[in-house]
């Protein structure tokens, strides 16, 4: 699962869902695995644009999906031959790899990431991407019009013309049509869950450090991922050189959390500007921000207020005053603490 997941980040995930709900994709992540290991031999795990919607791995008697997984997945069982046939392949692929580089011993990992992106229900893409044992080996792409491979010059599997109108042939004309029909039936199916939006929750984050203040703003719990998070100096936009952060990550629960981090030196912190952190994203009819000035130790959130984003205003509200409430608490404790220190010496 953690090999899956590395994939996940370098290849999938910024990949998937371009421009709002017109585009979506259907992903394969296959791993086979020889060599003994707790792990099933082969497993692939099933996603519509970043949502996990299957899993299935191999057992004595063929592929099973596994029970753990909630969503009904019968209308995939006549699509296992495709992912018997990535099996083999895999396989086959694995055992030149360890032939070639005389791995006779030890665990050997052969991974995939294949599937298919559709816009406005027409298919617009099929591709796979090979890596042995974490290593890029090969890809194969088709948009509609045009292959393009790409392979390491020195890779063990080498295609004559035969092979590789073969692959392009059953890539082209068999597995985009099945591949493109399935992501239709599972995007009605799971129509709720693709098109869903989820507000983003926006705050600063305040953490003195040597020199000034790291000044963060934190947009979470927000689908989908796509978000625009600005920060501004007096109603001016900080240049991205100066903010670090800003990648999107997914915080286990479905949701997505970014941050941008901006360090502020004790002289500017003596300017008393007003920073302020703008989030965009789907789910909002406006924008949100919320804004922090040095003279005041709290922040303030000042959404251009939708009637919608009223409710989100107050439990964002909520969030704030809880939040100073603890800090101040935690100050507290902090003196406490200080003067249980001080007392033993006296
Ligand atoms: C694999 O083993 C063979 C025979 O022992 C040897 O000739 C060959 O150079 C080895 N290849 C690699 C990549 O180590
Ligand atoms: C497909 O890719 C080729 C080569 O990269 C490009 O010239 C062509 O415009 C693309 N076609 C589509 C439909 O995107
Ligand atoms: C800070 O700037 C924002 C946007 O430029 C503005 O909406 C807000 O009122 C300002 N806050 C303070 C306390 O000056
Ligand atoms: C983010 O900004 C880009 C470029 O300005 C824009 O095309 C996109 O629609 C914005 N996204 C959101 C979610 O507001």
């Amino acid at each position: 699962m953690l090999v899956i997941q590395l994939m996940c980040v370098s290849l999938l995930c910024g990949h998937v869902i371009s421009s709002a709900s017109r585009r979506h994709s259907l992903w394969v992540l296959a791993s086979y695995i020889s060599g003994s290991t707790m792990f099933p031999e082969f497993s692939v795990v099933l996603m519509l644009d970043d949502i996990q919607v299957g899993y299935f791995d191999s057992h004595v008697d063929g592929i099973r999906r596994t029970a753990a997984t909630e969503v009904k997945m019968d209308l995939l069982q006549d699509k296992v031959f495709i992912l018997r046939d990535i099996w083999e392949s895999m396989k086959k692929r694995l055992n030149l790899v360890k032939l070639r580089f005389n791995l006779t011993t030890g665990v050997h990992v052969q991974q995939r990431l294949t599937g298919c992106e559709v816009m406005d229900g027409q298919p617009v893409l099929i591709m796979y991407k090979d890596a042995a044992n974490g290593q890029d080996a090969d890809s194969l792409m088709y948009n509609m019009t045009h292959f393009t491979a790409s392979r390491r010059p020195d890779w063990v599997i080498q295609w004559d013309n035969m092979k590789r109108v073969f692959v392009q042939t059953l890539y082209s004309n068999i597995y985009l049509p099945v591949c493109a029909q399935t992501l239709k039936i599972l995007l009605d199916r799971e129509k709720r869950l693709v098109t869903r939006r989820v507000r983003p929750r926006v705050h600063f984050l305040m953490k003195q450090v040597v020199g000034g203040a790291q000044l963060t703003c934190l947009a979470t719990d927000f689908y989908p991922r796509h978000i625009n998070l600005t920060l501004l100096r007096n109603g001016q936009a900080v240049d991205e050189d100066q903010l670090t952060g800003g990648t999107v990550l997914p915080n286990g629960n479905g949701l997505y959390q970014v941050r941008k981090t901006l360090m502020v030196s004790v002289e500017e912190l003596r300017l008393k500007h007003n920073y302020t952190c703008v989030a965009s994203h789907l789910s909002l009819d406006n924008r949100l921000q919320v804004s922090w000035r040095a003279e005041f130790s709290r922040s303030h959130r000042i959404p251009i207020i939708s009637v919608p984003a009223s409710v989100a205003l107050a439990a964002g509200l909520l969030v704030v005053l809880l939040w100073w409430r603890r800090r101040r608490r935690s100050k507290g404790i902090a003196v406490e603490t200080q003067e249980q220190q001080v007392e033993p010496e006296l």
